[in-house]
């Protein structure tokens, strides 16, 4: 089945000047780029894409780290996309992480680790409508 996904270049993917490369990796996987673009979430933005997260003790750090520079947003298409994109970027820990993986390969720990992936088709739908209003996606062509 034909499914979105959101990916969030993280701000240590856009410090380590990163964007191009991992972009280049999720157009060769296949993935249709159907929106993209480039913001800074403050706390409370942060805080609120999380907020499943909320009481946990990485919480904190995580709402901290995500608002700490500027991210790129990407709304992403493809047949299987919430699998492929979680196999292509890897464990949440880039330690335990296979080799190939983004993570394995550009991540540095596990709460600095590059990238996001939505987990469900119905977390992607929210997500993808978190940062892109529906004028804002594109039809893959
Ligand atoms: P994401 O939502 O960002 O795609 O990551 P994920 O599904 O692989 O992992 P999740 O459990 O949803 O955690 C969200 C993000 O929180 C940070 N984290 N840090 N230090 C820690 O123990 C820890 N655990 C999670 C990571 O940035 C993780 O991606
Ligand atoms: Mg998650």
């Amino acid at each position: 089945m034909i499914e979105r996904t959101l990916a969030i270049l993280k701000p240590d993917c856009v410090r380590k000047n990163l964007t191009g490369a991992v972009i280049a990796r999720i157009e060769k996987a296949g993935f249709k780029i159907i929106g993209m673009k480039k913001t800074r979430l403050t706390q409370e933005t942060a805080g609120a894409f999380y907020a499943v997260h909320k009481g946990r003790p990485f919480y904190d750090g995580l709402v901290e780290f995500m608002s700490s520079g500027a991210c790129v947003p990407i709304a992403l298409e493809k047949e299987n996309a919430i699998a492929d994109f979680r196999t292509l970027i890897g464990a949440t820990d880039p330690a335990e992480a296979v080799p190939g993986t983004i993570r394995k390969d550009f991540a540095d720990n596990k709460g600095e680790n590059i990238v996001h992936g939505s987990d469900s088709p119905e977390n992607g739908k929210i997500e993808i409508a978190f940062f892109f209003s529906v004028k804002e996606l594109i039809e893959v062509i």
